[in-house]
């Protein structure tokens, strides 16, 4: 449900001088944080679904703010529509890749997202995803609706996968990260509850080594080992490998045949960051030719054109979801929130509270 009643490309009543902020997204609680001002115009995208682009290009022009999600691409097209009185672009989500953040430097354009707040959400889900695909939930999710219970002949080992959590007769257990940053740590701090023993990790190119913070990891989650890997040894080694990478060029199909054939044939794949960091058709051959048991993905490189049809629905040991990691009530209403806060301060010359240190990634 969409909590504003505006129409597209309609203001509040609007004295020219007032800044003007272009909302091309739901931020559902939020909205009245901005729409209650009397001292900006705000025009809202009122369709309960993603943006029109047209609507977009029209709309923005003259905007000192613009709110997005990460369905709409903020590019040098969008950026010149607005026009000169631009000054901050709000994102509703960790990810910016939809942002071109050269773009926004050349014409000094701040740049607002939410990390943090989403961090438990996504985990949660994260390690959902790896119980469901390991134990097969959502195979037999299907079987149940499909109506074939009443004619299932139970047996021991129908419907078995591997168990997440360690036990007295499979003591260790590996987990491996694609992307090492807040998400990933959360999940690791739920698997120390799994009996985890040992976690790995690719670091970012470049990046300074990490061995106090990796040695106080182990010491907080009773693990054997935290340490860097390189990517050979990721795949193998993982029993459970989330890929929490963000997306972008540098690590597009890093996922790719080569890593999913050294993998093994009972152990599962979480992907949660982009869906351009796993190669869609190499993984649904890895699952249809038992290179890997199971995945879980919240994402998929070809989203959200992925329908009945798609090789990775049609794999019985692949859970897809439609890319809902962080969509937990309470965590969607703060960063809806915070996206509001993100665009008034930007718009008001105030500094953002979540700002984007685009310098940094560009
Ligand atoms: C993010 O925050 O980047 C998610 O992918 C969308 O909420």
């Amino acid at each position: 449900m969409l909590a504003s009643t505006s129409q597209p490309c309609s203001t509040t009543t609007s004295p020219p001088t007032r800044p003007k902020i272009v909302v091309c997204t739901d931020l559902g609680p939020a909205l009245p944080l901005l729409r209650e001002r009397r001292d900006i115009d705000v025009v809202t995208w009122a369709e309960n679904r993603c943006c029109d682009r047209t609507w977009m290009l029209q709309s923005v022009v003259g905007a000192s703010g613009i709110v997005v999600c990460f369905q709409n691409a903020v590019d040098r097209e969008l950026v010149e529509s607005a026009g000169p009185n631009l000054r901050v672009v709000s994102t509703i989500s960790v990810g910016y890749e939809h942002i071109d953040l050269k773009v926004m430097a050349e014409h000094n354009i701040q740049v607002g997202y939410t990390p943090d707040i989403l961090t438990d959400a996504v985990a949660d889900s994260a390690v959902m995803l790896a119980l469901m695909a390991s134990r097969r939930a959502g195979q037999s999710y299907i079987f149940v609706k499909d109506n074939q219970w009443p004619t299932f002949h139970w047996t021991p080992f129908a419907f078995c996968g591997p168990q997440l959590s360690t036990t007295a007769f499979s003591p260790t257990r590996t987990v491996g990260f694609l992307g090492f940053g807040r998400i990933a740590h959360a999940v690791l701090k739920r698997l120390a509850a799994f009996g985890f023993t040992r976690c790995i990790y690719t670091p970012r190119p470049g990046a300074a080594s990490q061995s106090v913070r990796d040695a106080q990891l182990c010491i907080s989650h009773g693990l054997d080992s935290v340490a860097p890997v390189d990517l050979p040894t990721l795949a193998h080694d993982s029993d459970v490998l989330f890929v929490l990478a963000p997306g972008g060029p540098t690590t597009r199909h890093l996922v790719d045949e080569a890593f999913l054939r050294l993998m093994r044939p009972t152990s599962v794949l979480v992907n949660n960051g982009r869906g351009s960091v796993v190669d869609s058709v190499a993984l649904a051959r890895a699952l249809a030719e038992g290179w890997i048991w199971g995945a879980g993905l919240d994402v998929v490189e070809e989203e959200p054109q992925v329908g009945p049809e798609h090789p990775l629905v049609r794999e019985p040991r692949c859970v897809v979801l439609p890319h809902i990691g962080s969509a937990a009530l309470e965590t969607r209403s703060e960063m809806a929130a915070l996206t509001a806060r993100n665009v008034l301060a930007g718009v008001l010359g105030q500094p953002l509270p979540m700002a984007l240190d685009y310098s940094t990634v560009i």
